[in-house]
């Protein structure tokens, strides 16, 4: 079975890309660094030939809100297109837990539309939801840091490991489509602020992380459940304690600033 996985450099897509030529799968990588291009369509009708199944797991270089909007729809348009023109039989993408409960982030009105597009494209589809990566911690942090403070709501927070994302993106990408949606999440859950405080602790980050209801989120007040998923999520085995202990020490160990 040929799979393009599109995005197939990034965090997710390379792993993902390992992991299913370990199971035997050929497995073929697209994106700009390999002559792909979703935007313009560069390389689209060459990668999918021959292709049973597409994954996206692409992402906007730029999370401006008009250009991830542009990145997300553009994209997805392109990629369906040339999918049918392919004779692909499942697409898949991968989203955000929580994508149509918090309206005001311009980048989960992207993903939405993203979504949207898919549902009513006329290709089977599944689409898996993931919740924050423990990879994106300092990303998080950066955003809602003003001068050495970073303000976060006390909300609940479940991240999962790259890792685990892969892998729950790889099962759904080699079995039936769902055609719905399947939310992934960690083991575990968190107050988000206090998931922040360790994680920088852990990398000897001096930012102070201080509880604040209204914070923003990525442009976006949060709810209590914003983030987390609902009943019948599938569960990444990872923790982030174990997570950490596989970091390299220059990654764990360094000072953000
Ligand atoms: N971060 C989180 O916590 C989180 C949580 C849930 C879901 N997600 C979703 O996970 C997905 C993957 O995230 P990630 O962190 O793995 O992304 P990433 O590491 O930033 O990788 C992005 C990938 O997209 C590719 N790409 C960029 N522009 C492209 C274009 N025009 N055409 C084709 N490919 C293009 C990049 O290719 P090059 O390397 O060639 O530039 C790269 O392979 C995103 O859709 C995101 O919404 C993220």
């Amino acid at each position: 079975m040929k799979l393009v996985i599109i995005g197939g450099t990034g965090l997710i897509g390379s792993k993902l890309v390992a992991r299913l030529r370990e199971h035997g799968h050929e497995a073929l990588p697209a994106s700009p660094d390999t002559g792909v291009n979703t935007l313009t369509g560069a390389g689209l009708a060459e990668a999918l030939q021959g292709a049973s199944v597409v994954v996206d797991v692409s992402n906007s270089p730029s999370f401006e809100a008009k250009a991830v909007m542009d990145f997300f729809t553009t994209s997805t348009r392109s990629l369906l297109e040339h999918a049918v023109a392919a004779g692909v039989r499942h697409y898949v993408a991968l989203s955000v837990v929580g994508a149509e409960r918090i309206p005001d982030s311009p980048y989960l009105q992207a993903k939405n539309a993203q979504e949207m597009l898919i549902q009513e494209g006329a290709i089977p589809y599944s689409i898996v939801r993931a919740t924050q990566f423990f990879e994106f911690v300092k990303r998080i942090a950066d955003e809602a840091t003003d001068g050495t403070t970073v303000r976060l709501p006390p909300v609940l927070f479940q991240p999962m490991a790259a890792d685990d994302v892969a892998k729950a993106v790889g099962r759904v990408a080699v079995g039936a489509p769902l055609n719905g949606i399947v939310d992934v999440a960690g083991p575990q859950q968190f107050r988000f602020d206090e998931f922040i405080r360790q994680a920088l602790r852990a990398r000897n980050d001096p930012r102070e992380v201080v509880a604040d209801p209204h914070a923003r989120y990525f442009g976006a007040e949060l709810g209590e459940r914003a983030l987390v998923p609902g009943d019948g999520a599938r569960l990444g085995e990872i923790t982030f304690q174990e997570w950490q202990q596989g970091q390299p020490m220059e990654t764990a160990g360094r000072a953000a600033h």
